[in-house]
């Protein structure tokens, strides 16, 4: 049995994940979410699958908040085998538009998408250091990419280039050697996020994502993949 943590796994993608994971077995899933109380469909997978799934409250935002759940996770289990770092925001207005822009709001952007899922990562560390087979999965975007000049979103684009940067200086980092790290873009995801009319269902994403990260391999660690395997420009 494999443990592995999702973070922001009551809704969208992150629940997909979950779904995904407790489908194909062998897995006994850690599914954090900031508000577990209002987790109604996370609650109820919980309740069906009281063995493989437990909820844990995180803010990703909050450090306290990531220790207590990483204690709890090293109280329960010896290790933790993958870390899929999915919890994000999108931002407001005020964190895409030239004219519009607002400090705190961007900064707020790229402190969750970024810095967040770093700490996370940094909390996690020892109890990955356990695993036999240990990876980091950031849970970036093709939005992220220094190579795609389409539009704004200054905060989200900025945010996922600096999740990216953080995945590449993670994955060579020899505090963190043994550990497999890797960025990976969902593609367009029919979530809250992405909205109705992006190409994907959040199972597609999730099941083809899923695939990607258990075919991880050593050369693979320090890239970045779209959830179909494409290889995508930094
Ligand atoms: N959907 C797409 O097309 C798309 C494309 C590229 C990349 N992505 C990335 O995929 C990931 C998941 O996106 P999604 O589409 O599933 O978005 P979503 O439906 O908006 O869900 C976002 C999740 O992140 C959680 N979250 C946000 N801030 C958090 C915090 N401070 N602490 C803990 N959890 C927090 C949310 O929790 P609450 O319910 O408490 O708000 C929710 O569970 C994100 O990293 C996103 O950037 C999505």
């Amino acid at each position: 049995m494999q443990n592995i943590l999702i973070t922001g796994a009551n809704r969208g993608i992150g629940l997909a994940l979950v779904e995904q994971y407790l489908a194909v077995g062998g897995y006994r899933v850690f599914a954090s979410c900031r508000n577990p109380e209002a987790a109604t469909a996370l609650n109820a997978l919980t309740q069906a699958n009281p063995q493989t799934l437990r909820t844990l409250q995180m803010d990703v935002d909050d450090e306290a908040s990531i220790k207590r759940a990483v204690d709890t996770i090293g109280a329960d289990s010896d290790r933790l085998d993958a870390l899929i770092n999915n919890a994000g925001v999108s931002g407001g207005d005020d964190t895409r538009n030239l004219g519009q822009l607002d400090s705190a709001a961007v900064a707020a952007v790229i402190t969750t998408n970024a810095v967040a899922p770093l700490i996370v990562t940094q909390a996690c560390r020892d109890l990955l250091k356990r695993s036999d087979n240990p990876r980091v999965v950031m849970i970036s975007s093709g939005l992220g990419s220094l190579a795609r000049v389409d539009g704004n979103a200054y905060g989200y684009r900025m945010s996922k280039a600096a999740m990216n940067m953080a995945a590449r200086v993670l994955a060579f980092d020899e505090a963190m050697a043994g550990i497999r790290t890797v960025a990976l873009a969902p593609g367009w995801v029919r979530t809250d996020m992405g909205g109705p009319s992006a190409n994907l269902a959040p199972e597609e994403s999730a099941s083809a994502l899923l695939a990607l990260i258990e075919k991880l391999g050593a050369t693979d660690n320090g890239s970045f993949f779209r959830y179909d395997g494409l290889e995508m420009d930094w």
